[in-house]
């Protein structure tokens, strides 16, 4: 049995009004900031990928290995019927889990890149035959509907994804994750955790440039989605470590003072020189503050695994 389906649950009309409204607050704030899931359209989503591939970024190699170790373990511990990943992006590490989860069932990816999860899903039906695969567009922080499949579900969040929200949504998102389980269900969990400044600044400003490409992609889908005049060129990419709140900033930095035009807001926006755009933070975890996150959602933590360079972590929780 091959099967895969697709549902949006982002209309394109609100997916317009959800990115006016974040631009519009965010360009306006003091200090100016856009939120990180504008970054992923086709062009961003295929400069992610890159990013993976580079030699500062560990966390994608570091979780790779976790999966690869204990895949067996997660199966064991979950009996897994369904997998939901939420922000999957190109499914790639998540086959060493599908191979290894021999209950499986349904596997239902959850995105807002239409072109990331489409051609993820459709390369894994041909690879995995019997799989049925239900693809959701949709954005993980607004309610999510989940198709009704056989349990028990696990949950995935990886990536270290997790970080990308700040604290205060971290815990709505928690919630609403709680909400989707179901006594039996489990969530696992990818989190980059706390190191050195040198190696964490040095994976978000790669000597290649790459991340500074994928920084400014956001602007240029604000270009194209709202004909703002953002040029590119005029800023500077930078990664900053937050040591208070043990987070890395993504910053774009105006080379000159410039007025930036977003005519579909009616909107004229002044970046002084130097002035500073922050477009994402990723946090990074202790496991204390992972354990801490969790319950307060009233999850669980069950199982915590590191790479052996004890750089990232996937953690098992169950509902309490
Ligand atoms: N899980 C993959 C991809 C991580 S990149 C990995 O570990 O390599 C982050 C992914 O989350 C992207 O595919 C992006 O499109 C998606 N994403 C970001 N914000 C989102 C949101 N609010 N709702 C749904 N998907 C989101
Ligand atoms: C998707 N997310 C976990 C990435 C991160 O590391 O915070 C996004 C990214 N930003 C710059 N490089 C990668």
């Amino acid at each position: 049995m091959t099967s895969l389906h697709v549902t949006r649950t982002l209309p394109e009309d609100a997916t317009d009004a959800a990115l006016r409204a974040d631009v519009r607050r965010g360009l306006t704030s003091t200090p100016k900031t856009l939120p990180p899931k504008w970054f992923y359209d086709a062009r961003g989503s295929e400069l992610f990928e890159r990013i993976t591939e580079l030699p500062e970024y560990y966390p994608t190699r570091a979780e790779r290995e976790i999966l690869l170790a204990r895949a067996g373990e997660i199966a064991a511990a979950t009996g897994a019927r369904t997998l939901v990943e939420l922000g999957s992006g190109s499914s790639e590490k998540t086959r060493h889990l599908i191979d290894a989860l021999t209950a499986l069932r349904v596997y239902v990816p959850v995105d807002v890149s239409e072109s990331a999860l489409t051609q993820a899903a459709r390369a894994l039906i041909e690879e995995r035959p019997g799989l049925a695969v239900h693809a959701l567009i949709a954005d993980f922080t607004a309610d999510l509907t989940l198709p009704s499949t056989p349990g028990p579900r696990l949950l995935a969040f990886l990536g270290g994804t997790i970080g990308n929200l700040l604290p205060a949504e971290r815990a709505a998102f928690l919630a609403s994750v709680r909400r989707l389980l179901s006594p039996g269900d489990t969530l696992l969990l990818g989190t980059d955790l706390v190191k050195d400044e040198r190696t964490l600044v040095h994976a978000y400003d790669d000597a290649a440039g790459v991340t500074a490409e994928f920084d400014k992609n956001v602007l240029a889908v604000v270009n194209r989605e709202l004909g703002a005049d953002f040029d590119p060129a005029a800023f500077d990419h930078l990664a900053v470590w937050d040591a208070r709140h043990e987070w890395i900033e993504m910053r774009l930095r105006a080379r000159t003072a410039q007025t930036v035009k977003v005519p579909a807001l009616d909107l004229a926006v002044d970046f002084a020189a130097g002035e500073e755009l922050r477009t994402e933070v990723s946090a990074k975890f202790r496991k204390s503050g992972v354990m801490a996150e969790v319950a307060a959602a009233g999850l669980e933590l069950t199982h915590w695994w590191t790479d052996t360079a004890g750089r990232f972590a996937l953690s098992l929780s169950t509902v309490r």
